[in-house]
């Protein structure tokens, strides 16, 4: 494994023509915490897992909060950037493409920042159990892009209000985005990993 600006895994493709991940874990993960969801999602692609710098109570995180749901813009933007220039050097480094964002809860808001503040750094992303990650945003140009938002209807932490906000500010910056809103909560379901594949399949 190199040495690069964040403590990381990655994995090789194993199978040509895929896109790589980029995969995000939740509040309290790690490296480690989605790679079988990546290899289930995307068998064969190459996986690049990095653990958020942030820690909270012990906890890794990508960002600052403040309280549940209530984030530190200033550390999500500049984390985003340092997220960002992270891709940048792991794409040098393992000799990979633009990845896709496979990101959850904390992970996928990340993701969404990334896509708003650095779109250049994600060829798309599939982001599970997002929220709008910063209130003002630069405009951004996501043409070209497709995202897939999967959010849980029962999600106590996700008001269904703002994960709609979120796939419309997506989609008014020009990315082609689905959003599924799926009977369950904050955690994954297996319709959350079946989905994700398919709509992978189709990159
Ligand atoms: C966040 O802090 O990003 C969201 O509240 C989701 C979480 O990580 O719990």
């Amino acid at each position: 494994m190199a040495t690069l600006s964040y403590t990381h895994r990655f994995i090789p493709a194993s199978a040509p023509g895929r896109a790589p991940l980029l995969l995000l874990h939740g509040t309290g993960g790690d490296e480690n915490d989605l790679i079988p969801l990546g290899q289930t999602v995307a068998p064969g692609a190459a996986l690049l897992s990095p653990r958020g710098k942030v820690l909270e109570n012990g906890m890794p995180r990508f960002f600052r909060r403040l309280a549940e749901g209530v984030f530190d813009e200033a550390d999500v933007k500049q984390r985003a950037h340092e997220l960002a220039d992270f891709v940048t050097e792991a794409r040098e480094a393992y000799g990979i493409e633009a990845p896709i964002a496979l990101g959850f809860s904390n992970g996928a808001n990340i993701a969404a920042a990334m896509l708003m503040l650095r779109p250049e750094a994600l060829a798309g992303a599939v982001l599970l159990r997002a929220m709008v990650p910063l209130k003002e945003a630069p405009a951004f140009d996501l043409t070209g892009k497709r995202i897939l938002i999967l959010s849980g209807s029962m999600d106590p932490i996700i008001p269904a209000e703002n994960a709609a906000r979120l796939a419309t500010s997506l989609s008014t910056s020009k990315a082609e985005v689905e959003h599924i809103s799926l009977p369950t909560g904050h955690g994954l379901s297996q319709q959350d990993v079946t989905l994700a594949a398919t709509w992978i399949a189709r990159t």
